[in-house]
C-alpha cells in the first residue's frame, strides 16, 4: 500500500448547513446514488434521523442541533421541536448531548443567531475531536498492522474524518496499517454500502468480509486490531455500538487481537452506570426479512432486530477519546477523565 497525504483520505462531508436548510447526503441510497435531501424543519430532520438518511452517533447529534436552528428560524415551539428530535432514536447519546447543549443555549435566552453558532460549534468540535483521536489512535498501531472495522464510523457518521475510520485514515497515512477489513454489518449493510464506498473514494484499499467470517479471519492472524466506534459509553466503560460488535470483541480476545473503541466525549454518558441500563434500539423486523424491498424470508416468519449491542468494558483494550486514551477502561479510569458527570 502507498500512503499519500492525510487530506487525500478525507473528502466527504455528509451534513451541510445551507443557512436556511440542512442538506444531508442520503445514506439509504449509497453507494450507487449520491442524492441530497434538504430538510427545512425540525420535523423533517427528525424524520431523516429515524429513516437513517443520516446515521452514526455524532452525525445525528449534529443534525439534531441544526434541526433546533430550523425550528428557531421558523418560529416553532422549541421545546416541542427538541422533544421530537430527542425521540428520533434512543441509543446514541450524542443526540441527547447535542440537544442538551442547544437547550442550555436557549435557556440562556439565545436568539436564532446564537443557536446557529452553537450548532456550528457542535459540528466543528466533532471534526476537531476526530482529527485528534485519529492521531492518538494511530500511534497505538504497530507498523504492518491489519485492522478490522465494523459498521460505518467515517465521515458519513460524523462531521467528517470519522472516529474508528479516522484512526484507520490516520494509521494508513502514517504507514502503520497495511490491511483493512470491513464487516458487511447486516442487516442495513453500513459496512458494505458505506464504509467500502468511503474507503474506496478516499483511496484506502479495503477488503469486505461477511460478518460471520470475522472469527475465521482473526484466526488467520491477519488482524492485529479490531477498531470500532460507539453510540454510548457507560460510566464503567461498557460500550454500546452496532449489533455484532460484542461478538467481535469476544473473538478478538480469543485470538489475541486487540480491541480499540474510538469515540468523542459526546458519546460518553457518565449518568448511565453500566451497559445494562442502555436503551437498545429495536428496529422494524422488515429490515431483516427482506432486502431493498424484496422479501428474502418465507412469509409468516418472525424476526428480532436489535441494532446495537453492549461490549463489556473488560473486553476493551483501548478507549480513544479526544480527551485522551484510556487503557482497560473501568469506572475509576473513566472517572479520572470524565468526572462523575462527564464535565471534567
Ligand atoms: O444505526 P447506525 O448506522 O446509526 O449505527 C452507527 C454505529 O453503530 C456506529 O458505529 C457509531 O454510531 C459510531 S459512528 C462514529
Amino acid at each position: 500500500m502507498t500512503s499519500p497525504s492525510l487530506a487525500d483520505h478525507d473528502t466527504i462531508r455528509a451534513v451541510q448547513w445551507q443557512g436556511d436548510c440542512l442538506r444531508l447526503l442520503d445514506q439509504r441510497k449509497l453507494p450507487f446514488v449520491e442524492d441530497w435531501l434538504d430538510c427545512r424543519s425540525a420535523a423533517a430532520v427528525a424524520q431523516a434521523v429515524r429513516d437513517l438518511v443520516v446515521r452514526g452517533a455524532p452525525a445525528i447529534g449534529i443534525a439534531a442541533a441544526w434541526g433546533v436552528v430550523l425550528a428557531a428560524q421558523g418560529g416553532d415551539d422549541l421545546e416541542r421541536a427538541m422533544a421530537l428530535l430527542r425521540a428520533a432514536r434512543p441509543t446514541a447519546v450524542n443526540l441527547m448531548a447535542a440537544l442538551d447543549r442547544m437547550h442550555a443555549c436557549m435557556a440562556g435566552g439565545a436568539d436564532a443567531a446564537s443557536l446557529t453558532r452553537t450548532a456550528q460549534a457542535i459540528q466543528d468540535e466533532d471534526l476537531a475531536a476526530n482529527r485528534a483521536m485519529g492521531a492518538m489512535g494511530a500511534a497505538w498501531l504497530q507498523r504492518g498492522s491489519g485492522v478490522l472495522t465494523h459498521c460505518n464510523t467515517g465521515s458519513l457518521a460524523t462531521a467528517g474524518f470519522g472516529t474508528a475510520l479516522g484512526v484507520i485514515r490516520a494509521g494508513y497515512a502514517a504507514g502503520n496499517i497495511v490491511r483493512v477489513f470491513a464487516d458487511e454489518t447486516r442487516p442495513w449493510l453500513q459496512g458494505a454500502r458505506l464504509t467500502m464506498w468511503e474507503l474506496q473514494r478516499d483511496g484506502i484499499p479495503a477488503t469486505l468480509i461477511a460478518d460471520s467470517a470475522a472469527s475465521h479471519l482473526m484466526k488467520s492472524g491477519q488482524v492485529q486490531w479490531v477498531i470500532v466506534g460507539a453510540d454510548r459509553i457507560a460510566a464503567n466503560g461498557d460500550t454500546a455500538n452496532k449489533i455484532g460488535t460484542y461478538q467481535l470483541a469476544i473473538a478478538a480476545r480469543h485470538h489475541g487481537a486487540r480491541f480499540m473503541v474510538v469515540a468523542p466525549s459526546t458519546t460518553v454518558d457518565m449518568a448511565t452506570p453500566a451497559g445494562d441500563a442502555i436503551d437498545i434500539e429495536l428496529r422494524d423486523p422488515a429490515e431483516l426479512l427482506g432486502y431493498a424491498g424484496q422479501r428474502t424470508v418465507v412469509e409468516g416468519a418472525r424476526a428480532w432486530n436489535p441494532v446495537f449491542d453492549v461490549t463489556p468494558h473488560d473486553l476493551v483494550d483501548v478507549l480513544v477519546t479526544e480527551r485522551g486514551v484510556i487503557t482497560q477502561p473501568d469506572v475509576d479510569a473513566m472517572r479520572a477523565v470524565f468526572g462523575n458527570d462527564g464535565t471534567n
